[in-house]
């Protein structure tokens, strides 16, 4: 097995970002903690990480962001006073938030100096292996009876060799807010997941200037060397340093990147409108309530006559 070909047994969450579009909810909270229907965005992340293969889950986090290290930690309290109660199902809720054999791990980014820098924080940590880094912003909803984004980038990894990044097609007028991929060949909208090779890429540019509209989910699959690279990128886009230009350079040395076209429904819990898609989604399926809130939405759009 060559290095490059190590399993990817590890996944960076950046965790430690503002959230202000969430103001003020977020004044106290992570945003990562912010609930969609009743799992916290972050839950949904590593729920995924976990399912793709991942066992080290390392979260690299700030201030205000303690209560995502008490959510995947023993509540000693709640689970003794819910097993006095005999609550057995709120218990596993609360108990069942990761499998056995996770291991979790968290440092602080001590300054937001862009996603970049944070994924440079778990340096040591992930040391000198391929690993995943996660956003948790991005809530990618797996179709039925299909791997998870993540588990997709994964296996064509393994197969290829090659670090994958997840994109997906995004309105020209939304450039702007993705690092934004040019391949090789065309690509098109299909029902299985489709691989290609990198070219270049490019941090948030304008409409005008995007060299496609194939933009980067919060999904990757990295070599270990985008730390040396990282080490070294100056500020970019939005005065930050930030992963894509990392990226950027590996490219430019010759390392091999795809960009997946996953297969997926994917969420930008980063704003309010994809946070709110997410809701309805995913209540909308939920075996507790999941069929109230149909007849609900039913009654609300026939009361607007539509
Ligand atoms: C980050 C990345 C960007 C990527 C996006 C996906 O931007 O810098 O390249 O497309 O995540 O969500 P952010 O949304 O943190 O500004």
């Amino acid at each position: 097995m060559s290095p490059t070909h190590l399993p990817i047994r590890k996944a960076v969450f950046p965790v430690a970002g503002l959230g202000s579009r969430f103001l003020p909810a977020t004044k106290a909270i992570a945003k990562e903690m912010l609930p969609v229907v009743d799992k916290p965005l972050i839950q949904y992340a590593v729920d995924e990480a976990v399912a793709a293969g991942i066992t080290e889950l390392i979260f690299v986090t700030g201030r205000t962001k303690r209560s995502i290290e008490d959510h995947f930690d023993t509540a000693y309290e709640l689970e003794t006073e819910l097993a006095a109660r005999g609550k057995a199902d709120l218990l596993a809720a609360a108990r069942d938030v990761l499998p056995p054999g996770i291991s979790c791990c968290y440092v602080r980014q001590p300054q937001a100096l862009g996603l970049g820098h944070a994924v440079l924080c778990a340096a040591n940590i992930v040391g000198d292996e391929p690993f995943a880094v996660l956003l948790a912003d991005d809530l990618i909803d797996a179709l039925p009876g299909q791997p998870n984004a993540l588990a997709q980038m994964v296996a064509h990894y393994n197969a290829s060799a090659a670090s994958v990044l997840a994109v997906h097609d995004v309105p020209r007028e939304h450039t702007k807010r993705y690092g934004i991929v040019s391949v090789g060949g065309s690509t098109h909208a299909s029902h299985s997941p489709e691989a290609h090779r990198i070219q270049a890429i490019v941090e948030k540019p304008k409409p005008e200037l995007a060299p496609s509209t194939l933009g980067v989910v919060g999904r990757y699959v990295l070599p270990a060397q985008i730390f040396d690279a990282l080490r070294t990128t100056p500020k970019g886009a939005g005065g930050e340093i930030q992963l894509t230009d990392g990226i950027a350079t590996l490219i430019a040395q010759g390392q091999p990147f795809d960009a997946l076209r996953f297969t997926g429904q994917h969420f930008d819990c980063g704003n309010k409108l994809g946070y709110l898609q997410a809701t309805m989604a995913l209540g909308l399926r939920h075996a507790e309530v999941g069929e109230a809130f149909a007849e609900h939405l039913a009654a609300v759009q026939k009361l607007q006559g539509k």
